[in-house]
């Protein structure tokens, strides 16, 4: 009697250890798997629009906002950029380019650019960038989204604005790109926040939250 009950105790703990070896064997494939996603998650580029000169709030600069917001993702993630420069520069004058940004969007005009990226197809992630302006996208945004192949990419929007938030742009964008995968959990920054020490902690923050 006494044989069988240590007979049964030790296939029990046998069995015991076969179990929780197996947990252990799974648990290091996902921690695999989450380091092979985290890999191809970041081949990242930052694409953004902003414009310098006089602004709404913050005066006159030589940096833009959203370039500035750009710049910590760009320092943070250590990746690529691109600026979407338009061939004809937008004045440096708010009210003039206040006036143009108008006239754009009531036309749905396409103001053309100035340069071209040429290996978009390394990269999976583009975070996009650009100020509101006029409640909207700015024109140039719908040019270079409609040049490009987006399809089959992750696009993760962010923005600076004066009161607007993302003004329903993310999504825009995802309406449009519907071959990309759009992150609706953009970012969005006001000017002068977008210049602080204070935007450069939330923008860092939000890559956190992206699994950055
Ligand atoms: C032509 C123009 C139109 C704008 N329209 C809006 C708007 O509708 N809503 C808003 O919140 N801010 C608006 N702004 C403010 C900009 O979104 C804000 O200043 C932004 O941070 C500018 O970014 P940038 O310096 O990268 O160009 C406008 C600014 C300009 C120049």
């Amino acid at each position: 009697m006494k044989r069988v009950s240590i007979k049964i105790v030790a296939l029990l703990l046998v069995g015991l250890f076969l179990l929780t070896g197996c947990k252990e064997k799974e648990s290091e494939k996902q921690i695999e798997n989450q380091n092979v996603e985290k890999v191809n998650y970041q081949k990242a580029i930052v694409i953004y629009f902003s414009r310098a000169g006089e602004n709404y709030s913050v005066g006159r600069v030589d940096v833009g906002n959203t370039a500035m917001m750009a710049s910590y993702i760009i320092d943070y993630l250590k990746c690529d950029s691109f600026e979407i420069l338009p061939k004809e520069p937008y004045s440096d004058s708010y009210d003039e380019a206040k006036k143009r940004a108008n006239k754009e969007l009531n036309n749905n005009a396409r103001p053309e650019m100035a340069n071209e990226i040429t290996n978009l197809d390394e990269y999976d992630t583009v975070f996009l960038g650009y100020p509101i302006w006029c409640g909207n996208l700015p024109m140039i945004m719908n040019t270079f989204m409609e040049k490009y192949d987006l399809s089959n990419k992750t696009i993760i929007p962010f923005n600076t604005h004066e009161g607007s938030g993302n003004a329903g742009t993310y999504k825009t964008i995802k309406n449009k790109l519907t071959s990309s995968n759009v992150i609706e959990k953009g970012l969005y920054l006001s000017g002068k926040v977008a210049r602080s020490e204070d935007g450069k902690k939330q923008t860092i923050e939000w890559l956190k939250s992206l699994g950055y």
